[in-house]
């Protein structure tokens, strides 16, 4: 408890010195010692106490045994200065909230009574500037929705350009990462695109990974793909031992994030390059590997034995495709290591679809909900437990790609938070470093969407 006061007296300074920035901090505080009735959640709050809820996704201990793991932990969860200040022993909570009742501080208990609390998503490949126009000008995707990437459940997003590095930029990705950044949300990003030269904001790979703090390597860098510039061999080495080199001198895991297409050699260049240098699999990231039929299916499960990390383009339901989740499913029934799995939504990218010789015969775009759909038809579809069925876009993205205060809840965690609706696993809320992002029974969808920008 005296280390808890520590941490609250710094969190008290904390705020105090941040609501100067630029915002002014309501009391919720009356005379007579009773809270009121929460304020609007349009305001902020310099503490928030989730309280009676279950709560999944904490690190795990190694001497945790298995069973356990699926359990839910009986936690209520404080939040304070961005981060998680505690999570709680339900009996402390109610003296806990007394014992700080005369401070100056604005706090807003939520009872969250049995419904679900976890991770806010991490998302590795969104296209947050559009994307496609393969088939013209008139088919560009348009730019991100914040009340979309909200109701999705991301809190935290990797920004990716496509098959367009040239008319969308890479300044232009930038800039959108950071107004999202402004709006809540954690982000990164990929330098480059589809092909080779690579497109950089900076001149070089290197540069982008070691300078700019968002960008986290190269990508999506189309392999075995009609849009792909078919890289060589030995350009790929170089590509990928600058990645390694920067991601070394900057703290970052340098990787680069490689689109697969559906030629039928595959990932045959990564496997002679591994077999050729000594440049470690944890820099070659593929995606799209379980959309594009069996035989990359079968590359995945190669990949994963071989130690090397695999992200599946989530389900478009709309599609009526399954082939991720009926990958999942086959995967984790014969034993694989799930945590070099993750899942993605592809949000804002065009899904084009060609017949046999090359021709499109359906056009459409991913939504930022399609991760959260995973989720949901993994537990309630098939039967995961919810711990296990949420690592793909909390734990082990975030563990991957060296994202520090990410993909967990446990204290000093960054207090990026879902908490779901226990019966349909719906958002009910979701909270970005401390802030209520989104409550869609309180909040008109609307009132976010001139958000991203504003002052
Ligand atoms: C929050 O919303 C309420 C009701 O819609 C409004 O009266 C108030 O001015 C808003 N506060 C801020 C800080 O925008
Ligand atoms: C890599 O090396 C192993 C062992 O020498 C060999 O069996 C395999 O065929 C090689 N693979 C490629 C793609 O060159
Ligand atoms: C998806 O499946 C439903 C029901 O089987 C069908 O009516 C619909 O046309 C399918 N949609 C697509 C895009 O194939
Ligand atoms: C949770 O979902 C169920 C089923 O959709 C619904 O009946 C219930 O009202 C929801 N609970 C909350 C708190 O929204
Ligand atoms: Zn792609």
């Amino acid at each position: 408890m005296q280390n808890l006061l520590y941490f609250f007296a710094s969190i008290i300074f904390y705020c105090s010195v941040r609501s100067q920035d630029h915002r002014q901090y309501r009391q919720v505080h009356d005379a007579s010692g009773r809270l009121q009735p929460p304020p609007p959640f349009n305001e902020s709050y310099q503490m928030i106490v989730l309280t009676g809820g279950k709560v999944y996704g904490t690190p795990v201990e190694a001497n945790t045994a298995t069973e356990d793991l699926c359990m839910p932990h009986r936690k209520d969860v404080v939040m304070a200065g961005g981060r998680i200040l505690s999570m709680m022993e339900p009996s402390k909570t109610a003296a806990f909230i007394n014992s700080i009742r005369d401070s100056q501080l604005t706090i807003l208990p939520i009872s969250v009574q049995d419904q679900i609390i976890i991770p806010g998503l991490v998302d590795v490949h969104v296209h947050a500037i559009g994307g496609g126009g393969e088939q013209g000008p008139y088919s560009r995707t348009p730019e991100s929705h914040l009340s979309q990437l909200i109701r999705g459940g991301l809190t935290t997003i990797v920004g990716i350009l496509g098959t367009d590095g040239v008319t969308r930029s890479l300044s232009s990705l930038l800039q959108k990462m950071k107004s999202l950044e402004h709006d809540g949300l954690s982000t990164w990003m990929w330098t480059g695109s589809y092909r080779i030269p690579i497109v950089t904001l900076t001149g070089s790979l290197q540069q982008d990974v070691l300078l700019i703090d968002k960008v986290l390597g190269a990508g999506e860098l189309a392999l075995s793909d009609h849009r792909s510039s078919w890289p060589s061999k030995s350009e790929l080495k170089q590509l990928l031992s600058d990645v390694r080199v920067a991601g070394m001198l900057s703290g970052k895991s340098g990787v680069i994030h490689f689109h697969m297409g559906s030629a039928p050699t595959k990932i045959d260049l990564l496997w002679q390059i591994l077999n050729e240098t000594t440049i470690p699999i944890q820099h070659m990231y593929l995606t799209h590997m379980s959309s594009r039929g069996d035989d990359l299916i079968a590359e995945a499960r190669k990949w994963i034995k071989a130690g090397g990390m695999c992200d599946f383009t989530a389900d478009a339901e709309m599609l009526n495709e399954t082939d991720t989740i009926n990958t999942l499913n086959k995967f984790r029934a014969e034993k694989l290591p799930l945590k070099q799995i993750t899942v993605s939504s592809d949000a804002y990218g065009s899904f084009p679809q060609y017949d046999s010789s090359g021709r499109l015969i359906s056009y459409s775009m991913g939504l930022p909900d399609l991760t959260l759909r995973t989720i949901q038809n993994l537990v309630l579809k098939h039967s995961w437990p919810v711990e296990e069925a949420i690592q793909f876009s909390t734990a082990n993205p975030a563990t991957y790609l060296n994202l520090k205060r990410k993909g967990f809840l446990a204290e000093g965690y960054d207090a990026d938070i879902l908490v779901l609706n226990q019966t349909d696993l719906s958002p009910l809320y979701v909270f970005g470093r401390g802030q209520i992002l989104k409550t869609p029974t309180w909040i008109k969808h609307d009132m976010f969407e001139h958000i991203s920008g504003s002052p």
